[in-house]
């Protein structure tokens, strides 16, 4: 299947007129979440602005990374929907919801490459189990995605002869090689040092400048936020307790907000 076809209207969905265009691509309508006695997600609900990137932040052990695994399919809420282009990913069928993932991007928190296959193979592994082309093709698009992280000396190595900050930046061009509409990012800071840290907050912006696209951005970091985030949500206590513009986020004065952005000891949160 090319990625044409990925993008066509989904079957199965309204039978008279087509559905009109949802106001947002990703939409988490009071999710709730509960693991065993901790409830995680307690009513969460966000619509990310599309085209734009908005940053995840909030402490650890929040429910980041749950509420990305709810956004791509992996999680189902106990209540709430979550609606990716338009449609609850609970109601369609599971193939449905395959062919919907496929049009995300993911790069998890340790880039997630097969630790068998070296750099070239892993970047092309999404276009030769989802698509239709020849390698020649396939052998156009992975270059031109390693070349923009700046990886296309790094083709022959095994994921654990690079860096892991290179690592990461393999994982990105793997995210990118279906074109997705959604990219998501689980801490793509961690475990990096400053510097590379920025490098790769400044390279996430510059491809999300030159590719558009809604991308959300899970971390806790203060400084990659202020770089890469055209929106910041912050969760906290399983709901998203803010949503705005990067600007009004670093210029709150919700007490809350401003101790999180300004990462202070003092203020309404606590270490529990
Ligand atoms: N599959 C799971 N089963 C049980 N508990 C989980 C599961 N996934 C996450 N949790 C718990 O949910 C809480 C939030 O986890 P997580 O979303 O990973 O936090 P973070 O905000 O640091 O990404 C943690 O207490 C974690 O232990
Ligand atoms: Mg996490």
């Amino acid at each position: 299947m090319s990625t044409t076809d990925l993008a066509a209207p989904m079957p199965g969905g309204s039978h008279a007129a087509p559905a009109p265009a949802p106001a947002h691509t990703v939409e988490v309508r009071d999710v709730h979440k509960r693991f065993g006695p901790s409830q995680i997600l307690n009513g969460l609900t966000v619509d990310f602005k599309d085209n734009a990137i908005t940053t995840v932040l909030g402490p650890s052990g929040t429910g980041k990374s749950v509420l990305l695994k709810h956004i791509v399919g992996l999680l189902e809420p106990d209540q709430g929907e979550i609606r990716v282009f338009g449609q609850n990913i609970w109601q369609v069928s599971e193939i449905e919801r395959y062919e919907l993932r496929k049009r995300f991007g993911v790069l998890f928190q340790d880039g997630a490459l097969f630790g068998s296959m070296n750099i070239y193979d892993n970047v092309a592994f999404p276009l030769r189990k989802h698509t239709d082309k020849s390698e020649r093709e396939i052998r156009e698009i992975v270059m031109d995605n390693l070349r923009e992280v700046g990886l296309e000396a790094a083709i022959h190595k095994a994921p654990n002869e690079i860096s892991g900050g290179m690592r990461k930046r393999a994982g990105f061009a793997r995210a990118l090689v279906l074109k997705p509409d959604v990219v998501l990012f689980d801490e793509p800071d961690s475990g990096l040092d400053p510097v590379r840290t920025k490098l790769l907050s400044q390279l996430i912006s510059e491809v999300h400048a030159e590719h558009g696209g809604t991308y959300i951005v899970i971390t806790h970091d203060i400084p990659t936020a202020r770089t890469v985030s055209d929106y910041v949500a912050v969760i906290w206590k399983g709901k998203m307790v803010h949503y705005g513009d990067a600007d009004g986020a670093f210029n709150s004065t919700d007490p809350f907000v401003r101790q999180f952005l300004a990462g202070a000891a003092d203020g309404p949160l606590g270490m529990d």
